[in-house]
């Protein structure tokens, strides 16, 4: 058996020891979320990977809700991991597709999503499956309330670009644009991806969208 192998048998008890955090049937909770997780404010993180920023996050934020989103089990168990030996109780990780947010959440549901450090799916041909592509920031307009807004981090600079790009004909407006968080000296808390590219000296690019005011 490869080490691959066992390392996926593996994951369903690891997830199972995490099922306290885990949400099984997101759909179940669309337009409740609030209420489960007794808040006022609400997060989303979508492709939390191992879920460094999520624990960080959850953890400086106690009174906010955060629900982080990520499709590759292997992943999210590790992230689910840290949560459980830290004990928070504001955090649920919930295995699923950006492109199926609107079964997960109701319109206006959210006050803030995270992105960071998402694939940049280079070929021009794969443009529309950026998570910052245009039709995904309608999706995600639509489910923010009206003062909702995104962070979106990333180390490649035409990914950023595109962004911006996409933003100018969204709903979003972009503020606080920066092309090195580093040496902006802003608060950050860094994700497993970003340190690997600060190690290597790559700047880190952020912007905020604010969704307009109609
Ligand atoms: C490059 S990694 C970055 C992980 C983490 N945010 C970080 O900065 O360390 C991108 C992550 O997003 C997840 N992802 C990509 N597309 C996704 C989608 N459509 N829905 C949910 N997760 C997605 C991937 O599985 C992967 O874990």
């Amino acid at each position: 058996m490869s080490v691959r192998m066992r390392k996926k048998k593996n994951i369903g008890p690891r997830l199972e020891a995490c099922s306290p955090l885990m949400v099984e049937n997101p759909a179940e909770l669309k337009g409740k979320w609030r209420e489960f997780l007794k808040c006022d404010k609400l997060m989303l993180e979508i492709g939390c990977g191992k879920g460094k920023f999520t624990l960080g996050t959850a953890l400086q934020n106690p009174d906010r809700g955060l629900i982080a989103l990520e499709r590759v089990s292997e992943a999210i168990v590790m992230a689910a991991e840290k949560a459980m030996a830290e004990g928070v109780t504001n955090v649920r990780y919930v295995i699923g597709d950006a492109a199926n947010l609107a079964e997960f959440f109701a319109p206006g549901e959210l006050d803030r999503i995270y992105i960071n450090f998402c694939d940049p799916w280079v070929k021009k041909k794969h443009a529309k499956r950026r998570l910052v592509y245009r039709d995904f920031l309608k999706t995600y307009a639509g489910l923010l309330t009206e003062d909702g807004e995104i962070f979106f981090k990333t180390d490649n600079r035409l990914l950023f670009d595109f962004a911006l790009e996409e933003i100018a004909v969204s709903d979003f407006i972009a503020e606080n644009i920066c092309y090195d968080l580093a040496a902006s000296g802003m608060p950050n808390i860094t994700t497993e991806y970003e340190e690997k590219f600060m190690a290597l000296g790559t700047p880190i690019n952020r912007v905020e969208m604010k969704k307009k005011k109609i």
